[in-house]
């Protein structure tokens, strides 16, 4: 017989894990949220989620911040015209992409797989002359695009292993993209806000969404089949 799913809490000890399909049934995007803490191993988990995405050429063109600070947390939330789950949320991790593709970033990506799988920089050569074609061909706007890009994939896998862990997140956009950036000065280190997770716990009673069924398209409709 076909273990029952059991949709745990991440404070609970998972006796079954949930499977993806399980997980994304279970999860959604939370507008209000407890304030309870989130277990640090989950954020951890969840943060390497981020780190393990694939990402274009391998080049990871975003970075991420986290924060915790109550007070920082407050200040972020009328910026994100008073949305609750900002405030309400345990973390928010923001989700942040390059402006600019420098070859500094490209050199020391190169330097990090030297190291990592023992290769000569020769035999990256070609690799490098394509990275580098890339960055000397694109405008700023297609490089913020393509990382940003990149950065949305990230969000996905962070979103669902907070599923498969039984924590809530809300991915979200709805903030003031250029009050962000100037409240973390992200224009001064080549980057821009991209989305915001923000990760707690469900409040059931108060979230009018908490007991609703989920809206998605039929697959006849999402897939043309060939
Ligand atoms: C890129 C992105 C931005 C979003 N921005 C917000 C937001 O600012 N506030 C919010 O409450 N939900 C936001 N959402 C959540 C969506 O409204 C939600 O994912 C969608 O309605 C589908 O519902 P579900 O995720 O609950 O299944 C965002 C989702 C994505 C993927």
């Amino acid at each position: 017989m076909a273990a029952k799913p059991i949709f745990l809490r991440s404070n609970t000890i998972p006796a079954i894990l949930m499977s993806l399909k399980d997980a994304l049934h279970w999860r959604y995007a939370p507008k209000r949220m407890t304030g309870a803490t989130v277990a640090p191993q989950h954020i951890e988990a969840i943060l390497r989620a981020a780190q393990y995405a694939p990402s274009s050429m391998g080049l990871q063109p975003f970075s991420l911040i986290l924060v915790q600070d109550t007070a920082v947390k407050a200040l972020i939330k009328p910026i994100a015209y008073n949305q609750p789950q900002i405030a309400e949320a345990s973390h928010l991790l923001l989700f942040c992409a390059y402006t600019q593709l420098t070859q500094q970033h490209i050199d020391t990506y190169l330097q990090q797989i030297i190291s990592v799988r023992g290769v000569s920089a020769e035999s990256l050569a070609a690799f490098r002359g394509s990275m580098m074609r890339f960055a000397q061909t694109s405008s700023s706007e297609q490089i913020a695009h393509w990382a940003a890009n990149q950065a949305y994939i990230a969000l996905g896998f962070a979103l669902a292993e907070a599923a498969l862990l039984g924590v809530d997140v809300t991915p979200m956009e709805g903030f003031d993209k250029a009050a962000l950036d100037k409240f973390f000065q992200l224009p001064s280190q080549q980057l821009c806000s991209v989305a915001l997770l923000a990760i707690g716990h469900r409040d059931e009673a108060n979230d009018f969404l908490a007991k609703e069924k989920k809206v998605r398209k039929p697959l006849a409709q999402l897939v043309k089949r060939i």
